[in-house]
């Protein structure tokens, strides 16, 4: 694809890996992730921000890729559902489970899904989540006592606040808590 007035190139490392691409302008993250990366773990629930299916990581932060456009992410470091377990590991782990993030472990011990349509976004932003109380960022739950900048330990309301921004039409909550909690503990 050429560049001209409606497509730019733009630079991107995703899991890793470099990808240069020419992006029509208007693409959001999500679509070029999943049409034009083959990546289509990041799910595609209201393309309006509200359910946080399309959930990855930017830069370590989570961020709804469905309200991003790609062409404004040069040189970002991508990281989707796809790049969260070490990739390349043996596979031979207990239970056939290598390669597996810690917390997809914890989501297949816990039963944290029943579709699974909502669990490459949730796995994401509990990534970031528990990133983000590791560094001593506040939640609208957060006891504003809390000493600024100190990790902030993950209670069940803070788990849940957290992830509130991703829905899960199942209604996985409860296991899904658990699972962050098995990880943080
Ligand atoms: Fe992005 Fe719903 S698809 S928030
Ligand atoms: Fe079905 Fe969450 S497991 S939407």
């Amino acid at each position: 694809m050429a560049t001209d007035a409606f497509h730019s190139a733009v630079s991107l490392t995703v899991n890793g890996k470099r990808c240069d691409l020419t992006v029509d302008h208007r693409a959001t993250l999500l679509d070029v992730l999943r049409e034009r990366l083959d990546l289509t773990g990041a799910k595609k629930g209201c393309d309006h921000g509200q359910c946080g299916a399309c959930t990855v990581l930017v830069d370590g932060r989570r961020a709804n890729s469905c309200l991003l456009l790609a062409v404004a992410h040069e040189g970002c470091d991508i990281t989707t559902v796809e790049g969260l377990g070490a990739d390349g590991e043996d596979a031979a782990g207990e239970g056939g489970e290598g390669g597996l993030h810690p917390l997809q472990r914890a989501f297949v011990a816990r039963d944290a899904f029943q579709c699974g349509y909502c669990t490459p976004g949730q796995l994401c932003s509990a990534v970031g989540a528990i990133a983000e109380a590791e560094a001593g960022r506040p939640s609208y739950v957060t006891d504003p006592d809390a000493t600024p900048g100190e990790p902030v330990e993950l209670s069940r309301d803070e788990i849940r606040e957290r992830l509130s921004g991703n829905l899960c039409r199942c209604g996985a909550y409860p296991h899904i808590v658990e699972a962050v909690e098995d990880v943080t503990r």
